[in-house]
């Protein structure tokens, strides 16, 4: 594949992201877990990678993101940073490792931003989660917060549904962002709330909100690697759009090898090495001799 141009391969900073909402532009943002997707994303033009705890459901096959461990973010981390030239790296706080106490979190977010190398951290929350930022912060790490539905709490909130759809959870909501931004966030993740809230939400802070789920008024979007690639197997939330089917293409693939594998047709001459001629005269020679 030929490289990007260099105008594109030039690091994305935070003033870069903070000017993108002050001119009136859109960030585009999705999840990655692996370099060779981080890659793609990059040459593709995203904005921001979100190295998500998502993985504990799209990449280590589990039922929520809460058993994801800060190892294994560490992982997907080191792995997505390999891949990137262009984006900003956002790497999820796992659930526990910032609950405990403002120390704890400031320990976690620096092996994320040490050892993982990744550009900023996500936390999910206000409340007493504004504390854990604003250490974070003071660490010199940046924070992306995190309202609406936050899957770590998915079983507080009463399931993975909607959020602020009532007038005092709407407002609520406003008033976190504020909150967050006050806390010293540089960007606000919306997760399935209304289209009225985020973009309520949205002018109430004047750092960039990045929706999933919450409607075109945000200044930028995320979705996850698998369903924006068709990839997900089973239920898809209503707010995905899938841009391609590679469940499919994959599926496809993968039966043309085994069928190719099973009836001999691969490898063929063309996928073989061949032994150069007097060489082989040689061997075939030297194994008559040796009886074998
Ligand atoms: O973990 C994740 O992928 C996320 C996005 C859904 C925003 O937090």
């Amino acid at each position: 594949m030929a490289d990007a141009p260099v105008s594109r391969l030039v690091k994305l900073t935070l003033p870069d992201i903070a000017g993108r909402r002050r001119e009136g532009g859109r960030l585009a943002m999705v999840t990655a877990y692996d370099a060779p997707s981080a890659r793609l994303a990059d040459l593709a033009g995203i904005d921001m990678i979100l190295v998500g705890d998502s993985a504990g459901t799209t990449v280590l096959g589990g039922e929520s993101t809460v058993p994801v461990t800060l190892d294994e973010m560490l992982l997907f981390t080191r792995a997505v940073v390999r891949g990137v030239r262009r984006a900003f790296v956002v790497t999820d706080m796992p659930f526990g490792s910032f609950q405990v106490s403002d120390e704890q979190a400031v320990a976690a977010a620096v092996r994320l931003y040490k050892e993982g190398g990744a550009d900023a951290v996500k936390v999910e929350g206000a409340g007493p989660t504004l504390s854990r930022i604003r250490a974070i912060v003071d660490a010199g790490i940046p924070v992306m917060g995190h309202l609406g539905l936050t899957p770590q709490s998915a079983t507080m909130l009463g399931g993975y549904r909607a959020q602020a759809r009532t007038a005092a959870a709407a407002r609520r909501l406003v008033d976190d962002a504020i909150a967050l931004e006050e806390a010293g966030v540089f960007s606000i993740v919306l997760e399935a709330v209304p289209a009225v809230v985020a973009e309520r939400a949205t002018r109430a802070v004047s750092v960039p909100t990045i929706g999933i789920g919450a409607g075109p008024g945000c200044t930028g979007q995320v979705l996850v690697w698998h369903d924006l690639l068709g990839l997900t197997d089973g239920h898809v939330p209503k707010f995905v759009r899938a841009y391609a089917n590679l469940s499919a293409e994959i599926l496809r693939a993968l039966e043309a090898y085994v069928a190719d594998v099973h009836s001999g047709a691969f490898p063929d001459e063309r996928h073989t090495y061949a032994m150069p001629e007097d060489q082989q005269v040689l061997f075939e020679a030297d194994l008559a001799g040796s009886g074998k």
